[in-house]
């Protein structure tokens, strides 16, 4: 990028900054260039990128300036616009980012929008318990704990760093108080007893024979654990599902973020599975399938005393 120097004309105001900015980044073949242009400035300018419109003749300050041309150069090497601001928006609500935890995306909203469904339509709104398996930022915590008040959640991560930023989110929601984080594979680390209502995740699963053609932005920014579910992307699944059975509650739901790739493999192994019952899967709004249910029969928990 060639340093937009206040000392010639025309001036470096903000609408010229962005529109330069955005060539810039088309050319480099990004998708979004105004979008990542305007966030970026907004960052390097602290304020929220809707000011932008009105100051379109507003000339920055050259430090500024500066923070914005080290955001872009980074962002034109290839760096992901949430980690170089550190935030990403989430079902409404904005989540701390960092290289630790996976960019959550738009499509793991479905998870929320099917736990506040079983949540309202079929328990009521009562009292329940929730695992979020692979936590990262916590975004399915965070917001489970926001939208269901009467839920307690515990929020499980193999990540100590993505524990602590998705603590970081519960306590910026004021949720925290309602979420216990527990550093584990799966749940191993949980106590004996512990069972839930309900147990969320998305884990990773991208087959490691895929993680090489994975966009660059992807595969060498964001954490390979998040990513990689092994030889056919679903490894860490396999391992979940019988450990899930044994944790659920009777009638208590599993719900699962997969690949369109492999969620007929998922649903033939959760269809297997000992002690669940699989339930319909569910499109996203590409129509790909992208949640597999399944719910616990009561005959894997025989009541207390049998
Ligand atoms: C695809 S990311 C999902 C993050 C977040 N839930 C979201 O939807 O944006 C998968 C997460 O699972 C975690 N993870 C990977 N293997 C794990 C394991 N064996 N036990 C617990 N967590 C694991 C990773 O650290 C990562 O945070």
């Amino acid at each position: 990028m060639s340093a937009p120097d206040s000392t010639t004309a025309p001036t470096w105001t903000i609408g010229r900054l962005l529109t330069w900015t955005t060539d810039f980044l088309r050319d480099k073949g990004y998708d979004s260039p105004r979008l990542d242009a305007e966030v970026l400035l907004a960052s390097a300018r602290d304020c929220p990128r809707i000011e932008l419109y009105t100051a379109f003749a507003e000339e920055p300050t050259a430090s500024v300036r500066t923070a914005f041309r080290e955001l872009v150069r980074r962002r034109a090497e290839g760096t992901p616009v949430a980690y170089l601001v550190g935030q990403r928006e989430f079902f409404s609500l904005p989540f701390v980012v960092t290289p630790a935890v996976l960019i959550p995306r738009p499509e793991t909203e479905l998870m929320v929008v099917r736990a506040l469904d079983i949540w309202k339509d079929l328990l009521d709104e009562s009292a329940c318990s929730l695992a979020d398996v692979g936590t990262g930022s916590g975004v399915l915590a965070v917001c489970c704990a926001k939208h269901m008040p009467t839920c307690h959640v515990t929020a499980l991560d193999i990540s100590p760093a993505a524990l602590e930023v998705a603590g970081q989110n519960a306590v910026a929601q004021a949720v925290h108080d309602r979420i216990e984080f527990l550093e584990s594979d799966l749940l191993a680390e949980l106590p004996a007893a512990k069972q839930f209502d309900m147990i969320l995740s998305n884990p990773p699963y991208v087959a490691t024979s895929e993680m090489l053609g994975l966009p660059t932005e992807i595969r060498d920014y964001e954490p390979h654990l998040a990513l990689d579910g092994g030889e056919q992307g679903v490894e860490v699944i396999q391992r979940l599902i019988p450990q899930a059975a044994a944790r659920l509650r009777p009638g208590g739901w599993l719900l699962l973020e997969v690949g369109p790739s492999n969620a007929a493999l998922v649903e033939q192994i959760v269809a297997r599975a000992a002690g669940l019952e699989r339930r319909q899967t569910i499109n996203d709004l590409a129509e790909h399938p992208r949640i597999v249910q399944a719910q616990a029969t009561p005959a894997a928990h025989p009541p207390a005393g049998d």
